[in-house]
């Protein structure tokens, strides 16, 4: 029987109604495979955290996250819990992301069956990429350092040689790992960046094109963000792995959310060499908190995740499975909020069920 320690930082809003979610199906498919064991260590953390505490991590929950096999996150943040500096308290990106150096933000974009998708004419086996964000460097690196003068505020983009090698070098792995893209079967990294204007982008190109020598199976793709934001709206069935600079991959995988279904089907893996985190791509959502309106999709599918980081496969794969029967036996309406008509709980319950029943 193996055995995983999981920190469960449940967060703020719709958090611990969709971590909630998301232990009922893990405890399913932990029921159904038989052969490990699930040891949860809950933190508080966030927004309401750090109202509460002046911290929205304790360095005991730090610590914690730096000792265990995975941390299963909720979203955090709360838009009237500021930090002096103007910005939102509740969010951990610079403390798990940077402080665990997980540097590999990896972001599916998949339209589920049945799910209705703003793009006309677009079917769910269409719409099948990965958005690898790079997590540790990029414009963020500036957070919480922007230079300001009496003129204004000068925020910095770092991008090291390494820093780029390394998040290429992911994708390109990624993509190996991967059917291909749905037009063609071709498997193919995009570079996606703005190395027309600006230095910083030019490098990232340029260890793209070099590190991509190493695969001469993967076909390589550059194109500037501005026209991916338009291929992606119209022809997202070329993509397959996109590669990109840390704030590019925050806007396009909300743009490439929005392609299918909407934040609530978007779960996200944050991995780094020793450490992983698994959590959504949308926020907190406060106004529906408590409600049973979020959608637990995006949450249970970063469940998913973990499990196949664990190297779970089948307990991984089966959630998908559960979640894909759902989709497309039940009818999963979503509303112009984002929400599931039938509530969070009918979600949870359909999916739980076909976890169980191995459907
Ligand atoms: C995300 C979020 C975060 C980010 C915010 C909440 C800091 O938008 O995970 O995409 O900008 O990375
Ligand atoms: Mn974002």
């Amino acid at each position: 029987m193996k055995n995983y320690t999981i920190v469960v930082l449940k967060g703020d809003g719709i958090g611990p109604d969709i971590i909630d979610a998301t232990l009922r199906v893990l405890e399913a498919v932990r029921k159904r495979e038989d052969r490990f064991q699930l040891n949860y260590q809950f933190y508080p953390a966030g927004a309401e955290c750090y109202r509460q505490t002046g911290t929205n991590l304790s360095q005991e929950a730090f610590a914690a996250c730096q000792q265990a096999d995975a941390i299963l996150k909720g979203p955090m943040g709360l838009p009237d819990v500021r930090k002096p500096d103007g910005t939102e308290a509740g969010l951990l990106g610079g403390v798990l992301r940077k402080g665990l150096d997980l540097y590999a933000n990896v972001r599916p974009i998949r339209l589920f069956p049945e799910i209705a998708t703003a793009l006309a004419g677009k079917l769910a086996e269409d719409i099948d990429y990965v958005i690898v964000r790079e997590n540790t460097e990029g414009i963020y690196f500036s957070r919480g350092q922007g230079e300001v003068t009496p003129e204004g505020v000068k925020d910095t983009i770092v991008t090291t040689r390494v820093g780029t090698e390394r998040i290429v070098r992911f994708a390109f792995e990624l993509a190996r790992s991967r059917t291909g893209a749905p037009q063609d079967g071709i498997k193919r990294v995009t570079c996606l960046d703005k190395s027309n204007v600006l230095r910083s982008f030019a490098l990232f190109r340029q260890v793209f094109l070099e590190i991509g020598e190493q695969y001469p199976d993967i076909e390589k793709q550059c194109v500037y963000a501005d026209a991916a934001a338009q291929a992606l709206v119209l022809w997202p069935e070329r993509f397959s792995v996109i590669v990109c600079e840390n704030f590019l991959g925050d806007i396009f995988s909300d743009l490439g959310a929005a392609t299918a279904g909407g934040l609530g089907f978007c779960g996200a893996a944050n991995i780094g060499a020793r450490h992983a985190m698994f959590e959504t791509t949308h926020g907190s959502a406060p106004s529906l908190a408590g409600q049973n309106k979020a959608n637990p999709i995006a949450q249970i599918l970063a469940g998913a995740m973990m499990l196949n980081h664990l190297d779970e496969v089948e307990a991984s794969a089966c959630i998908m499975t559960a979640v894909e029967t759902v989709c497309r036996e039940k009818r999963v309406w979503i509303d112009a909020d984002g929400c599931p008509i039938e509530g969070t709980q009918w979600v949870t319950d359909a999916i739980v069920e076909c976890v169980a029943d191995g459907k």
